[in-house]
């Protein structure tokens, strides 16, 4: 549950090699045609620094299909290409990162708009997280900063707060906010919920928590993820019975204007320290203008 000395020096090479690697996916953007040439260039660096990946690499233009592994859509200038790719070291300690980016180097002012939304949910837990705090409120933070954006940019209809509760952020926010990070990227979910969920806990039954991995007070020296996102998903959104019930808050055609937004990520590995955090991949850059820099290599 929680690292020592010597694990978290072998989570930090995971975390220093998994960012040369998004670095080198991001500048193969430039001349890549394929999302499977970026993920050569990502898997070629992890490779080359004597690691593995952690888990199977997403490297996808379908940014709304959460776990996608085909690599052959040709990259198009509008597209967002979502990178959620990590290294593991030798011993078996694994890194968790996901960037989204634009392939042309650009974004539109609709994927500025939803993204800047994503980053400041991102932001917001990162630094709210510290020893003693609950993870499902970390959770909920993140679910209300995307359900006010939402309300700011129209798509959504009412007062947050109320949003939340009835699990409407989780129509574009459908997973939880992270996980455990270690010796597995979803550490110790071969025992189900045991590590996961604190004794006495079980998954909720709403939409919008039950997807939630680890449940606990998070304490020094665990290592968590902090993932927020926004996707459109059509299995989600063209859902008969959730069309029904948030129909009045979700305003269809101001959605409509955000087309170009098939998905957004940002994923940091956030070590729990006995005086606050340590985000152990804070070196590669989330803010927009720092990664129109990488990738345009200018
Ligand atoms: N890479 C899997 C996850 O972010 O949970
Ligand atoms: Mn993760
Ligand atoms: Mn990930």
């Amino acid at each position: 549950m929680t690292h020592d000395a010597a694990a978290i020096g072998e989570l930090r090479q995971a975390a220093a090699v998994s960012i040369q690697a998004h670095q080198a996916g991001m500048a193969a953007t430039r001349t890549a045609k394929t999302e499977a040439g970026v993920r050569a260039a990502i898997e070629q660096m992890i490779m080359a620094n004597n690691m593995t990946t952690a888990y199977t690499s997403i490297v996808t233009v379908q940014d709304e299909v959460l776990h996608n592994n085909h690599y052959h859509h040709e990259l198009k200038s509008g597209d967002l290409l979502l990178v959620d790719a990590g290294a593991e070291t030798a011993a078996g300690w694994a890194a968790d990162i996901t960037r989204t980016w634009a392939v042309s180097g650009r974004f539109s002012p609709t994927q500025r708009a939803i993204y800047e939304i994503v980053l400041l949910a991102h932001d917001l837990c990162i630094a709210t997280i510290k020893s003693g705090i609950e993870y499902q409120e970390i959770h909920l933070t993140a679910a209300r900063v995307i359900a006010e954006g939402l309300v700011d940019l129209g798509i959504l209809r009412g007062n947050p707060t109320d949003l939340v509760e009835m699990d409407a952020h989780a129509l574009f926010f459908p997973h939880g906010i992270g996980h455990l990070l270690g010796l597995d990227v979803h550490d110790m979910e071969d025992f189900g919920d045991l590590a996961g969920y604190a004794e006495g806990r079980t998954r909720s039954d709403r939409f919008g928590l039950g997807y939630l991995r680890l449940n606990r007070p998070l304490q020094a020296g665990m290592l968590v993820t902090i993932e927020p996102g926004f996707y459109q998903v059509p299995a989600i959104l063209n859902d008969r019975d959730r069309r029904e019930k948030y129909g009045d808050v979700l305003n269809w055609d101001r959605l409509a204007e955000f087309s170009d937004v098939r998905g957004i990520r940002i994923e940091d590995d956030v070590l729990i320290t006995t005086t606050g955090t340590e985000v152990l991949t804070a070196a590669l850059p989330t803010k927009i203008e720092a990664i129109e820099q990488l990738i345009s290599g200018n």
